[in-house]
C-alpha cells in the first residue's frame, strides 16, 4: 500500500466488522488520516484486543457471526472505561441509534456511512479523552414506530439518541404534520422519565383566558367557574414530559408566566399562594417562524432562548423522498392491522406517490394510504386511485389534539386566532372566513367518505347536489364526478 506509516504515537482505531470490504476501505481513510489501524471480524477477536490494551478508538459492527456488538459493549467499557467505541450499523432504526448511546456508544453511524463522515468521528473520539456520559440502564419496549432510513432522518434519530438520557429542554421544529408529537414521545419513551407520565398541551387549542389554569392549576374561586381546585399539566406531569405544542400560539401574558416558571423552577396555581416546584423535561414544537414571531412582537425571545435548548428540525417529507415506500407500507399494514382490508401498492401507484409534493407531509401520506385502504376496489392500489385520492382532498385539515369535542375544538381556533391581534381586532367579515374555513373540510371528507360520489355525498350531508356543486365551485375544490 502506498499510505505512509503511521507515526508511533498515532491513536490506534480498531475496525470490527465481518465484512471485509469495510474493513478494507475504513483502513485506507483512516490510514490516509494518519491512524494506525487494527482489524478484526470478530466479537471475539475485539475482546481479545481491548484485554490486551490495543486501541484507542474502536469502530464496531453490531450483527457479529459470534454475537452482537451492542450487547458487548457494556463489558468492553467495564474493562476499558473511557474506550471510545463508535457504533455503525445497517439495522439503522432509532432503537439501534438509542441502544447505542445507552450502551455507551460515543457515537452512532448508520450504514452505508460517508467516510469523512466517520473519519470526522474518530477525530472527535481521539479528542474526546476521558469524557464520558452517563447512562441509564438498557431498557426498551417495541421498536417504535417511527420510520426513517433516509440520511435527513439518520441525523434526526442521532440527535434523538443523544438528549434522550439528559433532561435538556428540546424545540422541535419542521413543517405541520412531520411528525413533531411522534418525536416528542419518543423522546420521553426512551428516556429515564418514560415511567411519569407524557403530558401534553396544545396552545392553539385552548383558549387564551384560560391557558395559565390549564397549565399550572387553579384554586376554588380563582375566576368565575373555578367551582373546585384543579390541578394543572405541570402538577400532573411530575417527573415526566410536559409537551407544549404549537408554542407560537401562546399568548404574550402566559410566556411571561411560563418563562418565569422555567427560570424559578417553581409555580403556583391561578389564585393560590402555595409554591410548588417544577419537576418536568419541557419538550415544545412549533411549526411557524418563532424568528419571525419575535421580529413582529408576539414571542419572547428570552423564552425562545430558554425553550431552544435543543432544536431539532424535523424536515419536511419532500426532504426525505427516500422513506416514502416504507411509510406507505407501514400505513397499509396499521390500516389492515385496524380491520381495515389489506392493500399493497402496484408501481404505476408508487410512481405517482413518488411525484406528488407532500405538502401535509406524513400525516397527509397516512391519511391517503387509509383512506385507499377503505376505498380502494380488489388489493392492488394503482396510481390512478393515488392520483383520485390527492385530487379528493388537496390539504387534509390538521386534527386539534387536545379539544375533544368539534364546538371546543372551534373555540379554541377562535380564542387563539384573536390572541394573536392582541389588542387590536381581526380584518372585518370574520363570519364568512370562519364559515368557509368549516365548510371545507366538511366537504371534503364528505367526498372522501363517498369515494367522490356527489350524489352519495350530497345526501350524507343532508343538501341537494346542485348546492353541493355550487359550494364545491366556491370553495375551489376539485371533485370528479
Ligand atoms: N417517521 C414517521 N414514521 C411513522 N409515522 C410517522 C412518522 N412521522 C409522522 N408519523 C405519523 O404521521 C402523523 C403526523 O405526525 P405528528 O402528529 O407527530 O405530526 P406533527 O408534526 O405534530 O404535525 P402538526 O404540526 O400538524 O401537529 C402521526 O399519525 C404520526 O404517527
Ligand atoms: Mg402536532
Amino acid at each position: 500500500m502506498s499510505d505512509f506509516e503511521p507515526s508511533a504515537s498515532a491513536p490506534t482505531v480498531i475496525v470490527a466488522d465481518d465484512d471485509a470490504a469495510i474493513r478494507t476501505v475504513v483502513r485506507r481513510a483512516l490510514t490516509r488520516a494518519g491512524y494506525a489501524v487494527r482489524g478484526t471480524e470478530t466479537a471475539a477477536g475485539l475482546a481479545r484486543l481491548i484485554d490486551d490494551g490495543v486501541g484507542d478508538v474502536v469502530i464496531s459492527d453490531v450483527m457479529f457471526p459470534d454475537g452482537n456488538g451492542l450487547d458487548g459493549l457494556p463489558g468492553l467499557l467495564a474493562r476499558r472505561p473511557g474506550l471510545k467505541v463508535i457504533v455503525v450499523s445497517a439495522q439503522n432504526t432509532l432503537s439501534t441509534a438509542v441502544r447505542a448511546t445507552e450502551a455507551g456508544a460515543f457515537d452512532y453511524l448508520p450504514k452505508p456511512f460517508d467516510l469523512d463522515e466517520l473519519v470526522r468521528a474518530v477525530a472527535s473520539a481521539v479528542d474526546a479523552n476521558g469524557t464520558t456520559v452517563d447512562v441509564s440502564p438498557p431498557h426498551l419496549g417495541d421498536d417504535l414506530q417511527l420510520i426513517g432510513r433516509s440520511p435527513a432522518m439518520q441525523d434526526v434519530f442521532r440527535t434523538i439518541a443523544r438528549i434522550v438520557p439528559t433532561t435538556l429542554t428540546v424545540m422541535i421544529l419542521g413543517e405541520s404534520g412531520t411528525g413533531k408529537e411522534l418525536v416528542a414521545r419518543a423522546v420521553h419513551d426512551l428516556g429515564p422519565r418514560r415511567a411519569a407520565p407524557f403530558v401534553a398541551v396544545n396552545m392553539a387549542a385552548i383558549p387564551r383566558e384560560l391557558i395559565e389554569s390549564e397549565l399550572f392549576g387553579h384554586e376554588r374561586g380563582a375566576f368565575t367557574g373555578a367551582a373546585a381546585r384543579a390541578s394543572g399539566r405541570f402538577e400532573q406531569a411530575e417527573r415526566g414530559t410536559l409537551f407544549l405544542d404549537e408554542i407560537g400560539d401562546m399568548p404574550l401574558d402566559a410566556q411571561t408566566r411560563l418563562l418565569r416558571v422555567l427560570q424559578s423552577g417553581e409555580f403556583t396555581a391561578v389564585g393560590g399562594a402555595r409554591v410548588q416546584r417544577a419537576d418536568v423535561r419541557i419538550i415544545a414544537a412549533t411549526n411557524q417562524d418563532l424568528r419571525r414571531l419575535i421580529d413582529i412582537g408576539r414571542f419572547r425571545e428570552d423564552l425562545y432562548y430558554r425553550l431552544n435548548v435543543v432544536p431539532l428540525r424535523l424536515p419536511p417529507l419532500r426532504a426525505r423522498a427516500d422513506d416514502i415506500p416504507a411509510l406507505a407500507r407501514h400505513f397499509l399494514d396499521r390500516a389492515a392491522a385496524e380491520g381495515l382490508p389489506r392493500k399493497v401498492l402496484d408501481q404505476s401507484a408508487a410512481d405517482a406517490i413518488a411525484r406528488h409534493d407532500w405538502p401535509g407531509n406524513v400525516r397527509e401520506l397516512e391519511n391517503l394510504m387509509r383512506r385507499l385502504a377503505a376505498l380502494t376496489r380488489g388489493d392492488t392500489i394503482d396510481g390512478d386511485a393515488v392520483r383520485g385520492g390527492l385530487d379528493r382532498i388537496a390539504a387534509p385539515p390538521p386534527p386539534v389534539a387536545a379539544a375533544t369535542d368539534l364546538s371546543g375544538a372551534v373555540a379554541g381556533h377562535l380564542a387563539a386566532y384573536l390572541a394573536r391581534f392582541g389588542d387590536d381586532l381581526p380584518p372585518d367579515g370574520w363570519y364568512d372566513r370562519v364559515l368557509a374555513e368549516i365548510e371545507r373540510p366538511l366537504l371534503q371528507l364528505s367526498l372522501a367518505a363517498t369515494a367522490g360520489n356527489q350524489i352519495r355525498a350530497a345526501r350524507l350531508l343532508g343538501i341537494n347536489r346542485n348546492t353541493l356543486r355550487k359550494k364545491l365551485l366556491e370553495r375551489g375544490i376539485v371533485s370528479r364526478g
